[in-house]
């Protein structure tokens, strides 16, 4: 119906996978950031979050001509730790997302951690998208800079091509034993049926714009329903942090409703929003720098929240707020059922 979808939220897409197959650096490519390099070792620890806004993917996106009218605000993407110590991390992240990216390395096929988020994402029910990354570590591969894959693949040597078909075919058989269907991508069909694979590289950058379109595109086609805005207030914690300046932070992600400063929250501390923060679009919320700081923000969107007493704050649990009408109370008692 016409009414919800002038009324969508900005789907929220996590990016899971094994361990430095370059989940962080595919939203360093599209940031035009370096998250990555800041890392302890290179290897993330936290959930990140990051607002792309639609005119940026749009732009991005250009090149495939596809004409996108996307009817979405913009992207919130959720970033997760690989590393296998980190299984409590993709579980929170996986549970907030309306789609996902699973991170494949062309050159490793599928790891214990693909499967483990595999798994994840089978038991939600969750659409995904695979990201067949470094596409360009295929020896001999000839950079294309941020160009769409069918034509960085026109580009490459017969040799590369046949590389590229033997990884793919292996990598397909693979899903197969985990049960799962998949095929290259082609965005002028509907595969219903089946995973849509997309060659990436998140240092030249080549697949970029096809990811982006992919994800838009599915998620609106697919999702109206869970995508119109809904009033009623729900945000998860990401992580609790100290944050030098700010005292004890909490990151969140607000899904839905409209947070604002001077609001009282249980989560499951009771306290009042001292100032509700955001890095600037296409940040990540995880690494620190300027913020903007909001009267009010609707979701779906990442925010830093400052208040009083938030180092008894509990990182995956529910957070809500107490209304004109509400008795804390029951609030308090909702917040310790999760
Ligand atoms: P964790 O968050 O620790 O699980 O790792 P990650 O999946 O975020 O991978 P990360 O972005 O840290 O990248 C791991 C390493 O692979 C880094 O050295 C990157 O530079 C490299 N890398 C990532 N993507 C690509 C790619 O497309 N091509 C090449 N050649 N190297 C890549
Ligand atoms: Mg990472
Ligand atoms: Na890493």
């Amino acid at each position: 119906p016409k009414e919800s979808e002038d009324n969508l939220r900005s789907p929220i897409c996590c990016i899971m996978g094994h361990v430095d197959t370059g989940k962080t650096k595919l939203l360093d490519c599209i940031r035009g950031t370096n998250v990555q390099g800041g890392e302890a070792g290179g290897i993330t620890q936290q959930i990140g979050a990051t607002y792309f806004p639609a005119e940026n993917i749009r732009e991005r996106t250009k090149e495939l001509k596809a004409d996108v009218k996307l009817k979405v605000p913009g992207l919130l993407v959720i970033d997760t730790p690989g590393h296998e110590s980190f299984t409590n991390l993709r579980s929170r992240g996986s549970g907030l997302c309306d789609i996902a990216v699973l991170v494949v390395d062309i050159m490793h096929g599928l790891e214990p951690q693909t499967i483990e988020s595999l798994n994840l994402l089978k038991m939600r029910n969750t659409k995904f998208i695979v990201a067949l990354n470094k596409v360009d570590r295929l020896y001999g591969w000839k950079t294309c800079h941020n160009a769409p894959i069918e034509k960085a693949m026109k580009q490459q040597s017969r040799d590369v091509k046949k590389q590229f078909e033997t990884q793919l075919v292996q990598i397909i058989t693979q899903f197969k034993e985990q049960g799962l269907n998949t095929e290259l991508n082609n965005m002028d069909k509907e595969m219903r049926e089946t995973y849509r694979i997309v060659p990436t590289s998140a240092i030249s950058g080549e697949g970029i714009p096809d990811l982006l379109l992919v994800l838009t595109k599915l998620t609106e086609k697919t999702m109206v329903e869970n995508l119109t805005y809904r009033n009623e207030v729900q945000c998860t914690v990401l992580e609790v942090k100290v944050i030098e300046g700010l005292g004890t932070t909490i990151d969140v992600v607000l899904v839905n409703g409209v947070l604002h400063e001077g609001d009282q929250i249980v989560g499951p501390i009771v306290t009042s929003i001292r100032a509700l923060l955001t890095p600037h679009p296409m940040n990540e919320l995880r690494v620190k720098g300027t913020y903007q700081n909001h009267r009010a923000i609707k979701g779906a969107q990442g925010i830093k929240i400052t208040a009083s007493g938030l180092e008894h704050a509990i990182a995956g649990a529910a957070l809500y707020v107490v209304g004109p009408h509400d008795d804390l109370e029951e609030v308090k008692e909702t917040a310790m059922g999760d």
